[in-house]
């Protein structure tokens, strides 16, 4: 751990502008203290709280290795994400930990950087169609749409006929496609046998016979049913679905919603609807926000992924390549183009039953953060 420590103490966080009026890149708190900048962090948007829990833990996790950090972000632009890269480049960084945007148009910027010499990791989310990725920090996303299907059919027991609705996340996101995927997997069973039917979406009904989806299939549900990771759009999106539903499509409703953000925004229009007796929804993240609507019976579960892991993972990954060493690896994920190297971390499913234990208890967060706990 010691050692450890030395080492990342080298490390510097790299800022990517989040202001619109800042240069990308233009400042680095920690370079100064430091000299030289050798490993640049971009984050995707400063919107969401997912991304400004993962700034939270790499600031702390680089204050305990001895010095300040600046995190900021792309704010939800390719554009903006690129000129950021570039300006790292230039600043002569050693290793890039991007989370893209968008996976596919991350790939030029990747390109650039492995050009320049420099280590690309990619964080959390995959950068797509480039060899250009050296490693790739993650959870299990599979499991994560796994764990959202089980709390929905652990909802439904033995009970037939249930009113299914599916949301998705971004199509330019390819977790959205991991989550659907492991969520399919369990949920086609479930809709096979009459546990659940399909509400929303005329293509995931077209689809209900096959236990597993092609990535065409996949995208053809999630045209239909994306959230976009925006909290408006998934409120619009549930708000439609919820006029075109009759009174019977209503009543105890089970709602597979891809994340946090859209899982309260999904809630709070099914709450609203007079004809919506019940609903079970799902989530992603342990937002705080969601952890006190889990606490209200607003929200039925999350899924926590232990930003703190994520963040070790990478900075050790980032150590490993400036000591001219390799990541551990347990598996690969296939990017359109090649097989990255990656040792994708473990989930938890959190409901009002183990939130305290799970999010409070192991110091994740403070009781004082949340009421009636
Ligand atoms: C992340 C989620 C996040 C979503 C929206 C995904 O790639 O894995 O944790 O909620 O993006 O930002």
């Amino acid at each position: 751990m010691r050692k450890f420590l030395i080492i990342a103490a080298a490390l510097v966080v790299a800022a990517c502008s989040s202001s619109a009026t800042s240069a990308p890149g233009a400042s680095t708190a920690a370079s100064a203290a430091a000299g030289a900048v050798q490993v640049g962090i971009v984050l995707p948007t400063k919107d969401e709280p997912r991304w400004v829990q993962d700034e939270t833990r790499f600031t702390d996790a680089l204050k305990a290795a001895g010095f300040g950090s600046q995190v900021l972000f792309s704010q939800g632009d390719s554009a903006k994400e690129k000129a950021n890269v570039e300006a790292l480049i230039s600043q002569g960084v050693k290793v890039l930990i991007l989370c893209p945007q968008d996976g596919k148009a991350a790939a030029a910027a990747a390109d650039e950087a492995r050009a320049a010499g420099i280590k690309v990791i990619s964080y959390d989310r995959l950068i797509l169609d480039t060899a250009a990725v050296d490693y790739y920090v993650t959870f299990d996303s599979v499991a994560v749409g796994a764990a959202q299907a089980q709390y929905l059919i652990d909802q439904a027991g033995a009970t037939k006929g249930n009113n299914l609705y599916l949301y998705a996340g971004a199509a330019s996101d390819n977790n959205a496609f991991l989550f659907f995927e492991g969520a399919w997997e369990k949920l086609q069973p479930k809709i096979a046998d009459g546990t659940f039917v399909i509400k929303n979406s005329s293509q995931a009904v077209g689809l209900q016979a096959n236990a597993t989806l092609t990535h065409d299939q996949e995208a053809q549900i999630i045209g239909q049913v994306s959230t976009n990771w925006d909290f408006n759009t998934a409120k619009n999106l549930a708000e439609s679905n919820l006029t075109a539903a009759s009174a019977a499509d209503k009543g105890n409703v089970y709602i597979l919603a891809p994340n946090d953000g859209t899982a309260r925004a999904i809630a709070d229009a099914f709450a609203a609807d007079k004809d919506v007796t019940k609903y079970f929804v799902t989530g992603q993240d342990a937002e705080k926000a969601s952890v006190q609507y889990i606490i209200d019976g607003k929200q039925g579960m999350t899924v926590f992924k232990d930003v703190r892991t994520l963040v070790s993972d990478a900075i050790a990954a980032a150590v490993a390549y400036l000591k001219g060493a390799t990541p551990d690896k347990s598996t690969t994920y296939n990017n359109g183009k090649i097989d990255v190297p990656s040792k994708p971390s473990a989930i938890v499913t959190v409901t009002k039953a183990n939130v305290k234990a799970a999010l409070v208890d192991s110091g994740y967060y403070q009781a004082s953060d949340f009421t009636g706990l």
